[in-house]
């Protein structure tokens, strides 16, 4: 085998094997993502309700007047401006778990 034709094999080989993973990514899917993220990502609002809305007042306070969601959505902020401890993503689950358990 003389240089050249050396030079040649071991290019084709390089472009095959980039070729070769190239072609292994390619059609690879992500992973299935059931069920969809936001649900997946969604906090326990019951679970929540207990550890965050307890330390101030019971519960009693909570359950004492049915609100609506945009009502509870309300409540949650000002609780939250209070210094009840939750991101945006807990907060939204409390304020669904609310409306749905003590909604009107
Ligand atoms: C840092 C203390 C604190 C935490 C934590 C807290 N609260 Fe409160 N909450 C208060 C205080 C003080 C009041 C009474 C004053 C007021 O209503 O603004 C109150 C009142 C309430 C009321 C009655 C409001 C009304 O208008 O009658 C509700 C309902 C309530 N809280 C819900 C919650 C929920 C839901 C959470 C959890 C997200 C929570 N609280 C967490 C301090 C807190």
């Amino acid at each position: 085998m003389n240089r050249p034709t050396a030079r040649i094999l071991v290019a084709c080989l390089i472009l095959l094997l980039a070729w070769g993973s190239i072609a292994c990514a390619g059609p690879q899917q992500p992973a299935p993502t059931s069920p969809a993220p936001t649900t997946a990502a969604q906090p326990d609002g019951a679970a929540l309700l207990q550890a965050r809305c307890t330390r101030c007042h019971t519960l009693d306070r909570v359950q004492q007047a049915p609100r609506t969601a945009s009502e509870w959505q309300t409540v949650v902020a000002r609780m939250r401006s209070k210094g009840a401890q939750r991101n945006d993503a807990e907060a939204e689950a409390l304020v669904q778990h609310l409306a749905r358990t003590f909604g009107k």
